[in-house]
């Protein structure tokens, strides 16, 4: 039996994406003034949309930084109770090796959340069923912000791309863990605990993940709910956490490259060689479908996007290599021979994706070869990537860490995820990766493989329950 979900007091971009809300703006704040940013905060506080409501209109969402949390006033004993991994961030050199953010992903190089830019302490999520509403909504947002001590820092925009792709030309978005309590129909293996990504319920290890927590007294108007401890309320409860990350992704490198590793004899390009080559490093074809389902040609089985596994029908990643992005990133079967240990083995380390990508797409259709001949331009277009998880630690950086950034995942040697890896750690002998397609008795080896991929500004925010955020709004420091 699933624990019933307060979806009254969850925020709804931890329940559902908004597909049907494509407009967003991702809002960066810092508090000048924390009585003011309290006094804002019980405003904004209306606005935010919960779980239990399908919104079709609009949609607020709030979360906060660590920092941001002391800047509104948090006392040291509750500040203690989150985890370090909160707490240190993303820019330490411990946190920079382990994420892999080198040469122009540094943290130093940042244009937020950086040891050099302005400090963020709050990230509002605002999404919109058009560009005319949001922006109306920002606009009523805004003009708050100066009487009430919350200062601007930066607003990333968002765009909608053609068929729901990314700017490299495929269908994102796919394959999400559905969280149990939610009546959704899905396999038991793509089901997960409600704890795995929302504070307050029991994880797939039958425990409840350690959340902020209060003393009691410290909550006198009795905001929040009582923890298992009986003098402490719980801050976390109907809580997550989210890694954001900001991605440059480079279209036109990511294409000539491509197009040089596949290229003719005769010099011309070959566009088929060139989509498969891209879509072995995604591990999906354009359209989504998986490259285990049909690894020779794109599409075809888009219904069955989810339903397939590696170990059992693709022991030797001759359909989808070991390296694929995909195959990294939810390894499915493929960590122990036998398929319900590794599933559970996986299972706690999944996250929840509710990113947006930015900028103009360097094609109307994101066609390969269009992409390659498109004229060269400096706008900026990427990825605002949003990991949604309970456990920082176990979730997003264990996932980041251990099998994009692990050159030995899973019996690989010197191989990082070819999408998206940083190839510059100074203990690597070159700062370029390699990527190897395994073939009938011999396999194919790209080498030279530059970044496709830049970080541009990152920070880990807690994501409250409305309880918690109206003890923010009235605590007293
Ligand atoms: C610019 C950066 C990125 C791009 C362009 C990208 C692109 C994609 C694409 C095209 C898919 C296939 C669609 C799907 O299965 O839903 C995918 C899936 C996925 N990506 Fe990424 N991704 C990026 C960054 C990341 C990062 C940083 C992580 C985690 C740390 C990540 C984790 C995942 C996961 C977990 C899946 C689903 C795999 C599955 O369940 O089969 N991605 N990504």
């Amino acid at each position: 039996m699933s624990e019933q979900l307060e979806l009254h007091d969850i925020q709804g971009i931890i329940i559902r994406g908004y597909s049907k809300l494509p407009a967003a703006h991702f809002l960066l704040l810092s508090v000048k003034d924390r009585i003011g940013a309290r006094q804002w905060l019980s405003m904004i506080l209306k606005s935010i949309t919960p779980g239990d409501q399908r919104p079709e209109e609009s949609a607020t969402h709030i979360a906060f930084t660590f920092e941001g949390l002391k800047a509104l006033g948090l006392q040291h004993d509750v500040m203690k109770t989150f985890p370090l991994e909160f707490e240190d961030g993303m820019t330490t050199p411990h946190k920079q090796f382990f994420l892999g953010d080198f040469a122009a992903s540094a943290p130093e190089h940042w244009e937020w959340g950086g040891p050099h830019t302005p400090a963020v302490h709050i990230l509002l999520m605002l999404y919109a069923k058009d560009a005319g509403l949001l922006d109306a909504n920002l606009d009523a947002i805004r003009r708050d912000f100066d009487g009430l001590g919350i200062q601007e820092v930066q607003l990333l925009e968002t765009t909608v791309l053609y068929e729901r792709k990314e700017h490299f030309g495929f269908h994102d978005g796919i394959s999400q863990p559905t969280i149990k309590g939610l009546r959704r129909n899905d396999n038991d293996e793509n089901c997960l605990e409600a704890g795995e990504f929302i504070l307050g319920y029991k994880n797939e290890y039958g425990q409840y993940t350690p959340g902020p927590t209060v003393p009691a007294p410290v909550d006198s108007g009795n905001r929040l709910p009582q923890s298992s401890a009986h003098d402490l309320h719980d801050l976390g409860m109907n809580g997550s956490y989210i890694a954001f990350r900001q991605f440059k992704q480079d279209v036109p490198l990511f294409w000539k490259f491509m197009a040089k590793a596949t290229q003719i004899a005769d010099g011309s390009w070959d566009e088929n060689a060139m989509i498969k080559l891209a879509s072995q490093m995604v591990g999906r074809w354009p359209d989504g479908t998986p490259l285990v389902l049909s690894p020779d040609k794109d599409g075809g089985k888009p219904e069955a996007n989810n339903a397939f596994d590696y170990r059992h029908s693709d022991p030797d990643g001759l359909k989808c290599p070991f390296a694929a992005h995909i195959r990294r990133s939810n390894p499915k079967d493929s960590l122990d021979t036998d398929r319900a240990t590794s599933i559970a083995i996986v299972k706690k380390h999944r996250i929840l994706r509710r990113g947006r990508s930015y900028g103009p797409p360097l094609t109307a259709q994101l066609k390969p070869l269009d992409c390659l001949n498109a004229a060269e331009t400096t706008v900026e277009r990427g990825l605002h990537f949003m990991s949604i998880n309970a456990d920082i630690g176990r979730q997003f950086e264990f996932l980041q860490n251990g099998w994009i950034y692990n050159q030995k995942f899973n019996g690989l040697y010197e191989e990082r995820d070819p999408l998206i890896a940083n190839h510059h750690n100074p203990q690597d002998e070159k700062d370029t990766g390699t990527f190897r397609i395994p073939r009938e008795g011999l396999r194919t080896r790209i080498t030279d493989l530059p970044e496709f991929v830049q970080v541009k500004g990152a920070a880990y925010f807690f994501i409250p329950g409305l309880r918690a955020l109206s003890f923010l709004a009235n605590v007293n420091p």
